[in-house]
């Protein structure tokens, strides 16, 4: 089962220790949580305006913000909003740039930046598709990004402004549920990932890894049995709190909530103190042994 390593944070700008770092590192190469309960993000007095969903415009999970373009997306407001909202979206992105640099140095090189999202939107009683329930335990898989080679790590803090926590569950660690769902994945049809590609399913070419963890991410969320009796344990993030962990490793449901600001950092796994951890490498194993 999943454990946390809890961080004595209270500053974005803060320094750690050698030991710190260490355990950090360790922690969330194993699969873990690193859980920040006192590291909050400060909305400014004419930014409170943002806690409301209405914010969202209804068809969007989340309004993301790519910093490369400096667009926003799944918005509904006028201009000078939607240039309030990106700008406090950036400064929290910066924010967990030195969060990173700080607790993670070995990373600092190799860090690259991907989308910002910010979710006013209460999850529980939210009507989604099966493939996009968040509420059913999944470990991360992008349909249209394939991540290849790249590790997904998010960093979330949950904004909310009534003491609302986020309730999340965890799941079992990635290597026996790879194991029990593998076998059920075919392998990807000759071709198949090159079509997706041109056209334009995917902005990059799926790699055999990504058909694989789409497979496992989609898998799992249909099994209605597994979602029910598998092990699992619920954790509430408080207001207040931040907490950050490889997605694509961790499996996560979230069951309620309401104002989070999350980024995601990719990592190449190459840059990874011990990629053998990776799912890209225990699918690599794991299917050259079935197959
Ligand atoms: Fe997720």
């Amino acid at each position: 089962m999943l454990a946390f390593c809890t961080l004595d944070a209270d500053q974005w700008t803060q320094s750690f220790t050698a030991a710190e770092q260490e355990r950090a590192i360790a922690a969330l190469e194993a699969g873990q949580v690193v859980f920040c309960p006192n590291l909050r993000f400060v909305f400014i007095d004419c930014e409170d305006k943002f806690f409301s969903s209405a914010w969202s415009d209804g068809t969007s999970k989340n309004i993301s913000f790519d910093a490369t373009t400096g667009r926003l997306k799944g918005i509904r407001g006028g201009k000078s909003d939607v240039a309030q909202l990106a700008a406090l979206m950036g400064r929290f992105a910066a924010g967990t740039r030195t969060l990173l640099d700080n607790l993670l140095p070995a990373y600092r090189d190799a860090l690259v930046q991907a989308r910002t999202s910010y979710r006013p939107v209460q999850i529980k009683g939210r009507a989604v598709s099966m493939a996009k329930d968040d509420s059913r335990l999944h470990p991360d898989a992008f349909v249209s990004r394939p991540a290849g080679e790249r590790r997904i790590l998010r960093v979330f803090c949950n904004v909310n402004p009534h003491g609302q926590g986020r309730a999340w569950r965890l799941g079992e660690s990635f290597e026996p549920f790879a194991r029990r769902f593998l076998p059920r994945i075919k392998p990807p049809f000759p071709g198949s990932r090159t079509l997706l590609y041109w056209l334009r399913v995917t902005r990059t070419p799926r790699t055999c890894y990504d058909h694989y963890m789409l497979g496992l991410h989609n898998a799992a969320k249909r099994d209605e049995l597994y979602q029910k009796s598998c092990p699992q344990k619920a954790f509430t993030f408080p207001a207040g709190s931040t907490w950050l962990c490889f997605t694509d490793q961790v499996l996560h449901a979230v069951d309620a909530g309401q104002y989070l600001l999350e980024q995601t950092w990719l990592l190449p796994v190459a840059a990874m103190r011990s990629p053998d951890q990776s799912p890209q490498r225990i699918i690599q194993r794991l299917t050259r042994r079935q197959g």
